[in-house]
């Protein structure tokens, strides 16, 4: 098996206002890019070519660094680019909508928090909601790191490295964030994710 940089699942102009075209032509072509071709050179030799992705990131945590960086931010932005979509944002489908009350305190709150967690994590890195021992949490991490190596399965994922919203946003993560929650969140993606990890 080989990385393979996937098409993005709409037009690089799709996301505006809110992701503009030219943060997705160097988010998408250059830096998803550059995880793909160093990740293939990285792979070769490391005894993990035959495995999936997903063991490719659990399986060089903490024992091939340059491998888990790029493979894993490789499997972070596949979904990134599914967990946003034109006229994203809104409402939230039911079943999940009822499991994040249960465990979050409800979608306000889980908003709230969400954004805090982005808004938290210090320097580059990810906000996440994750379903762990059947129960959403919300978490951060530095780098390329996901829930995958905690135990937990990533059902929605905001990056906040500064190539996600420095063109459109400058230094205003919040408002970044704020867009990404309100104006792009695909929850259709996130509920077949939800569905898949119960
Ligand atoms: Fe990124």
């Amino acid at each position: 098996m080989s990385f393979k940089l996937p098409d993005l699942p709409y037009a690089y102009d799709a996301l505006q206002p809110y992701m503009s075209k030219e943060t997705l032509e160097f988010h998408h072509d250059k830096h998803h890019n550059a995880y793909v071709e160093t990740g293939n050179k990285l792979l070769e030799g490391s005894g993990l070519e035959g495995a999936t992705l997903e063991e490719v990131v659990k399986q060089s945590h903490g024992k091939n660094a340059p491998l888990f960086n790029n493979a894993a931010q490789h499997y972070n932005h596949i979904h990134f680019w599914h967990w946003m979509k034109p006229n994203g944002g809104g409402a939230i489908p039911g079943a999940l909508e009822k499991k994040i009350a249960e465990d979050l305190g409800g979608v306000e709150k889980f908003k709230t928090d969400f954004q805090d967690a982005g808004k938290g994590q210090f320097g580059s890195g990810w906000a996440w909601l994750a379903l762990k021992g059947g129960k959403l949490e919300i978490l951060k991490t530095p780098n390329g790191e996901n829930p995958l190596i905690h135990g937990a399965v990533p059902l929605l994922g905001v990056d906040v490295w500064e190539h996600s919203y420095y063109i459109d946003y400058r230094n205003r993560r919040p408002d970044y964030l704020k867009a990404f929650i309100e104006n792009l969140v695909n929850w259709e993606y996130v509920e077949k994710l939800y569905d898949e990890a119960k």
